[in-house]
Parts: structure tokens; C-alpha cells; sequence
């Protein structure tokens, strides 16, 4: 619902379409999900900084990073999750329209808020990426010391501990970074977009 009465939607003159072309890419959401330490943040910037060195526009939305900012008024109860992950879905939608790649990671645990976020984008706009990194590993690594926290009941409602992760049911991608190197994970992404025509890369197959 909008709040705001005597609002007019202005339509720009450039098309995403045409920002897209002018980048010679197609621009989409990669929204990465899962448990604090699975490793979101570490592919996500990785994945980036491989478009970038392809001539691919890529920007990465980081969950620590815009409770800083943008969501500074946020905190961790369901609401507010879900009013991060809402405001985090807009802020992509827009820079899917300005022809950006953008990464996504948040730990984003509610089913619902993160299909919200896909129905508000268009078909093939959003790939959801499952970093399916168990609970025991992410928290024997425990590199921010927040999981002995939770366990000591320093922090309350800490997801995986005593607040609800809800593992997405179809994902496009799913990545196990227990199981294989970084590079792996990179390599994972970047064939699916080369191979769904996102980015055409000059190596894709090759690293
Ligand atoms: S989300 O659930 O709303 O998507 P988000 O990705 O923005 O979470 O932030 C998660 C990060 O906040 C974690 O990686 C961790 O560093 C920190 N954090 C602090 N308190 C909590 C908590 N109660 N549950 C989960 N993460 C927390």
C-alpha cells in the first residue's frame, strides 16, 4: 500500500532495455541466501570483482553493510527482517533498471519475504543462490564470534540458533562452500550466467 497521496509515476526516457545494451549485458538480481557465515558476503564479492574484470557492471548489496545505512533504523526481530529484506528488494529492482548485476546477501530467512521480493521483479530477474553451508560448519567457523554469543544467550533471536532459517525449496543455484574452494563457487555463478545469456564471458569455462 503507499501512503502518499497525489504521486505520479514519471517515466524516464532511456529503457532498461536500452541501459542494457548500452552495457552489452542484461541485468538481474543474484540474491544470495543463507545462515550468518555461510559465506553470502565472500562469493558474492568474489563473483563481482570477476564481472568487473569482465567488463560486466556488477554491484554487491551487503546485509552488515546497509544496517549501517539505509536500514541503520532496523534491527533483527521478524518485522524488521522483513522490512529489510522489502526495503533491499526495492533498492535491487532499481538497479536491475539501471542495468547493473546486482549481488544480494543477506541472510534473508523468511520464505516469503524473499518470494516477495521475486514476484516484484520481472520473470528471470531473480535468481535465488542457496548457500547451503550447514550450521554446524558456519558455527565451529564462527569468524565474527556471534554463534558463542547466541549459545551463551548474549544475543537473542539469532538465526540457526533460536530464530528460524527457511531454506529456499527450488533455488536456481545452490552452493555447498563447505565442500569445494571459492574459485569453485565463483565459477558456479558465472556459468549460470553465461549459460542463461545474462553476460556472454570470454572465459567462463575456462578459470
Ligand atoms: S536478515 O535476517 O535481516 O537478512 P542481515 O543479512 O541483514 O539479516 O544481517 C545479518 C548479519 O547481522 C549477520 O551476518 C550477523 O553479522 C549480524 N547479526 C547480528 N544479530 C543477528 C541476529 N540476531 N541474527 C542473525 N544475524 C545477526
Amino acid at each position: 500500500m503507499v501512503k502518499s497521496d497525489n504521486i505520479t509515476w514519471h517515466q524516464s526516457q532511456v529503457s532498461k532495455a536500452e541501459r542494457q545494451a548500452l552495457n552489452h549485458h542484461k541485468s538481474v538480481v543474484l540474491w544470495f541466501t543463507g545462515l550468518s557465515g555461510s559465506g553470502k558476503s565472500t562469493i558474492a564479492n568474489a563473483v563481482e570483482k570477476a564481472l568487473f574484470d569482465q567488463q560486466v557492471g556488477s554491484y554487491v548489496l551487503d546485509g552488515d553493510n546497509m544496517r549501517f545505512g539505509l536500514n541503520k533504523n532496523l534491527g533483527f526481530s521478524a518485522e524488521d527482517r522483513e522490512e529489510n529484506i522489502r526495503r533491499i528488494g526495492e533498492v535491487a529492482k532499481l538497479f536491475v533498471d539501471a542495468g547493473v548485476i546486482t549481488l544480494t546477501a543477506f541472510i534473508s530467512p523468511y520464505r516469503a519475504d524473499r518470494d516477495k521480493v521475486r514476484a516484484n521483479l520481472e520473470v528471470d530477474e531473480f535468481i535465488e543462490v542457496f548457500v547451503d553451508t550447514p550450521l554446524e560448519v558456519c558455527e565451529q567457523r564462527d569468524v565474527k564470534q556471534l554463534y558463542a554469543k547466541a549459545r551463551r544467550g548474549e544475543i537473542t533471536g539469532f538465526t540457526g540458533i533460536d530464530a528460524p532459517y527457511e531454506a529456499p525449496i527450488d533455488p536456481e543455484i545452490t552452493i555447498d562452500k563447505s565442500k569445494q574452494p571459492l574459485t569453485a563457487s565463483v565459477q558456479q555463478v558465472l556459468n549460470y550466467l553465461a549459460e542463461h545469456h545474462y553476460v556472454s564471458l570470454v572465459t567462463a569455462n575456462e578459470n
